[in-house]
């Protein structure tokens, strides 16, 4: 800032001028201090903004870490340690980190050259990275659904109505079941049973695979399954959907591998969160299975998964109503011969049938029309009666 005052003559003599001058001086120096600080207050706040910068940036060139779960702290700084790159590993643990942290199944950051746990990660609610598969109002509707009326029956039952109505089940005295097995062949419509009665109920549908969380996430199955029910606590009124139950619920055999116990673990796991929450509470769990003869009886018990819901191949009704399901929404050409499909379709299942639909589609697209003939529904049993034989036939050269 320029200080004009600085060209004045300064005159000897006059003392009273002096005076002046100087008081004049005093306040150009207070003027000037008060600039002073602001400049270095200006300066600091500078200061701060390149240290964070600075640091920012060291962040980010620091190598990533390797995302693990302690499986064992061991004392004396040690755990064992499951890393996301596949090994356990016995490794040394961060001077920063407490050891009341360092329980099994935390999720840890692991230094990528020594492993050493540098980091406690929170516990992963996001249900997009995980094993886990949210719905908030799923699509499919009982109207969906062809045949199963005894089991639209049942699950309305077992799961609607306390989800619905608590109180009558409070009022009587009585625990509804908490868990549901539905169990049947592939392709029957167990999925769609699911997905159905947490739409009518507002529940959050959460969808895990057994089978993925033993494969895909190798090491972390239990804490999955620990997370999961924390997650559908937390998000209630919801529904777990555990599919391909068999995958964690098998007989328990004598354990031979490292794979057998991790599948131990986590049905482990899912036996306990089961026995952890109130029946009465606004939270269902549906398993569903192939298999429900290889599934270990404790998970049959009292408490967990005790009601058992049969959906069968459906018979000749029931193929006409899943029939009727599934060309509702099909741009037809003429009148569709049901009893024909019904007859041609004999050990076919909902899923079956719904192929034989978009087939019948496919082949109005090639010939350019937009909408299906009868024709259209017999080249598509063509098809797949042709591809079924080939498959046969695969599978019988596997023996050969
Ligand atoms: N009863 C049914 N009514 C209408 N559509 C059905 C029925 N059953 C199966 N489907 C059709 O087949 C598809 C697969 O069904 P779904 O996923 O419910 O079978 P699932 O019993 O769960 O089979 P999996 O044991 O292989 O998991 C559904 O998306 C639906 O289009
Ligand atoms: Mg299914």
């Amino acid at each position: 800032m320029p200080v004009e005052e600085e060209d004045v003559e300064i005159p000897t003599q006059d003392a009273s001028y002096l005076l002046s001058y100087t008081r004049h001086l005093e306040r150009q120096t207070k003027r000037l201090e008060k600039e002073k600080q602001v400049v270095e207050g200006e300066r600091l706040r500078l200061q701060r903004e390149v240290n964070n910068i600075r640091s920012e940036l060291e962040r980010l060139r620091a190598p990533p870490l390797f995302e693990g779960v302690i499986l064992e702290y061991l004392g004396d700084n040690r755990a064992i340690v499951k890393s996301s790159t596949g090994p356990q590993l016995v490794v040394n643990v961060s001077s920063k980190i407490s050891e009341d942290q360092l329980k099994p199944n935390t999720r840890i950051g692991l230094n990528q050259r020594s492993f050493a746990i540098v980091e406690i990660l929170p516990q992963s609610h996001d249900p997009t990275v995980r094993a886990m598969e949210v719905e908030n109002k799923p699509s499919i509707s009982y109207e969906d659904i062809g045949g199963l009326k005894n089991q639209i029956e049942e699950i309305k039952e077992v799961v609607e109505l306390p989800l619905k109505h608590p109180e009558i089940f409070e009022e009587i005295g009585i625990s509804p079941p908490k868990g549901i097995l539905l169990h049947g062949p592939p392709g029957t419509g167990k999925t769609l049973l699911a997905k159905a009665v947490a739409r009518e109920t507002n529940a959050k549908f959460i969808r895990i695979i057994a089978s993925e969380l033993v494969q895909k996430f190798i090491g972390e199955g239990a804490r999955l399954v620990r997370e999961l029910f924390e997650f559908a606590i937390e998000n209630s009124p919801s529904i777990i959907f555990i599919d391909e139950m068999d995958a964690i619920g098998s007989k328990r055999l004598e354990i031979a591998t490292s794979g057998d116990r991790e599948v131990q673990r986590t049905l482990m796991q899912l036996l306990s969160s089961m026995d952890g929450f109130e029946s009465r509470g606004n939270v269902k769990v549906i398993g569903a299975t192939n298999r429900p003869d290889i599934l270990d009886t404790a998970l049959l018990r009292p408490g967990r998964f005790d009601r058992l819901i049969e959906v069968p191949a459906a018979d000749e009704e029931g193929r006409k109503e899943i029939f009727a399901v599934h060309l509702r929404g099909l741009n037809l050409a003429e009148e569709i011969n049901i009893d024909y499909l019904v007859k041609k379709s004999k050990d076919y299942s909902g899923a079956d049938i719904r192929n034989v639909c978009i087939e019948a589609g496919m082949f109005a697209i090639r010939e350019k029309r937009t909408q299906i003939t009868m024709k259209d529904f017999r080249s598509a049993f063509d098809k797949i009666e042709t591809e079924r034989k080939s498959k046969d036939n695969d599978s019988l050269d596997i023996f050969i």
